[in-house]
């Protein structure tokens, strides 16, 4: 596979999705070839599971809502992300991989290391060759989240003290993989925590 696959990981409210969009128009700029993609919901059969994932009203036992992610991302990653990595493209996910270990191994009561098994069985191995990770106080996430004016989803609905669970543990993840993650302080600003990106992504594309 040719292509170069970035995902971008924190807890909600962090700006994942601003910095990529930042870093897509970047590599746009240099006529680089993007896809830009987001879990749940980066296909059409994505966009029906992300539905019961985020607006299911009543409970979803922890194992059925891992095995929902992990479909997800196995079709994600099927019919989206390898043909376009293949093509030699650059892919830039809004959450991959990690999120299910710090969302579903950590934050939920189930084991990472099960967790982990499941997502690399559903994507057949494939990690990306780098994942930005906004690290943020979980109180400062929600402050964040709580002026965008939207109902919060099924997953926002969780308490400070779950994000600060998964917090941590998308931190012990950077650290068991320092060469796969780039750690940026979400707390400066857009254009400093883009400066550090595409400082590394360079890196990467040259
Ligand atoms: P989304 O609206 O896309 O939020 P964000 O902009 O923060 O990415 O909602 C995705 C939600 O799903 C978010 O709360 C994180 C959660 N999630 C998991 O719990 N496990 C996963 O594997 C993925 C991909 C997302």
């Amino acid at each position: 596979m040719s292509g170069l696959f970035i995902s971008f990981e924190g807890i909600d409210g962090v700006g994942k999705s601003t910095q990529a969009d930042l870093l897509e128009l970047w590599l746009t700029e240099q006529n680089k070839d993007v896809v830009r993609t987001l879990e749940p919901g980066g296909t059409d059969v994505g966009v029906e599971i992300r539905k019961i994932l985020l607006h299911h009203k009543g409970d979803l036992a922890p194992r059925a809502e891992a095995a929902l992610f992990a479909a997800d991302r196995a079709h994600h990653v099927a019919s989206k992300i390898r043909p376009a990595l293949s093509e030699g493209k650059i892919v830039i996910t809004d959450r991959y991989f990690d999120s299910s270990v710090a969302y579903q191994g950590a934050g939920r009561d189930l084991s990472r290391t099960e967790v982990r098994d499941l997502s690399l069985w559903a994507v057949g191995g494939l990690l990306p060759d780098l994942t930005v990770l906004l690290d943020l106080p979980a109180d400062q996430a929600r402050a964040r989240r709580n002026t965008s004016g939207t109902e919060p989803d099924r997953l926002e609905k969780e308490k400070t003290e779950f994000f600060e669970t998964v917090r941590s543990a998308y931190l012990d993840l950077a650290k068991a993989e320092p060469e796969r993650f780039l750690v940026v302080d979400a707390s400066v600003t857009v254009e400093e925590m883009q400066e550090l990106i595409r400082k590394r992504v360079a890196g990467l594309i040259e």
